[in-house]
């Protein structure tokens, strides 16, 4: 996502670095004191220890919880996107079954005869024929206000709750289709100013959405997951690091930058082999 406003973002985050452990410690201790208090006070429960098992569950699975109050760009209802930490260094979450099969074929369908050969921003000193090979798909870059289905819309909406970054601060949707050998070699999604030149904004977190199912390959790699790999020549051909295998309708977010608005180094990613659209 690169946005006009992704600066005031970081901004934004950087702002509550220091208040925000803080304020998130001492409410655990609230509830904690709370806890304790009405176990002390209640007639069925018995004073004394409780199981570490018991102190450490959750509180809730499902089932009913009361929504608080809310801001206009807010919402009604309590709501959960089923998520799995695939990495924390880089900051790499999945997201199972993120849209349906038929929003992924209706994603398809609108774009399928708009696709031209995928092409790469340049570096310094590079040109389009120095960068041959290294992005060889197809794509198009579509927006949701050109979606007549609506679809992207959906998306985008759901990505903004998954991501907590509002919609307009994306860009528009790449679609992309691999054919079998195609790929994308190791980059980084974020703009390096010393590699690229100054920026006016920088791409803070990718959101890939998997359209279709493949047999073999197609995997996303992070080849320097927890800081692996990185002081060792990289072969991609290797396929080292964390692979992510394209389901039809998961999601991949990843962040480039750190919180404190640096690029993160362990996040060069690849997509490989026949990942189609
Ligand atoms: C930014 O954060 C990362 C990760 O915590 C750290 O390694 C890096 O040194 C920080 N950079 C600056 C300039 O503070």
């Amino acid at each position: 996502m690169k946005g006009n406003k992704g600066r005031s973002t970081l901004v934004a985050l950087g702002r509550t670095k220091l208040g925000l452990p803080a304020v998130l410690l001492s409410c655990s201790l609230f509830f904690l004191a709370g806890f304790f208090g009405s176990m002390l006070f209640s007639q069925d429960i018995p004073v004394g220890g409780v199981p570490r098992e018991r102190l450490l569950e959750e509180l809730k699975e499902e089932g009913e919880w009361r929504a608080m109050a809310y801001g206009e760009t807010g919402e009604s209802t309590i709501s959960s996107i089923p998520f799995q930490v695939l990495s924390l260094k880089p900051r790499a979450s999945y997201f199972p079954e993120f849209a349906t099969a038929e929003q992924c074929q209706a994603i398809i369908r609108i774009t399928k005869s708009k696709l031209t050969p995928s092409t790469l921003a340049l570096r310094k000193g590079e040109t389009q024929e120095s960068t041959k090979g290294i992005r060889t798909s197809s794509g198009t870059f579509i927006s949701a206000s050109e979606d007549p289905t609506g679809v992207l819309g959906h998306i985008e909406r759901k990505i903004a709750r998954a991501t907590m970054i509002p919609r307009d601060q994306g860009e528009s949707f790449n679609v992309l289709r691999y054919e079998i050998g195609q790929r994308y070699a190791a980059h980084y999604d974020a703009f390096n100013p010393a590699e690229y030149g100054p920026q006016k904004s920088q791409r803070v977190a990718s959101f890939l959405l998997y359209l279709s199912d493949v047999e073999e390959g197609g995997e996303t790699m992070f080849p320097f997951e927890n800081g692996l790999n990185m002081d060792i020549g990289y072969d991609y051909e290797k396929c080292i690091g964390l692979k992510v295998k394209p389901r039809q309708g998961d999601g991949l977010l990843f962040y480039s930058l750190f919180v404190n608005g640096t690029i993160d180094p362990m996040m060069q990613d690849n997509k490989i082999d026949n990942l189609s659209i």
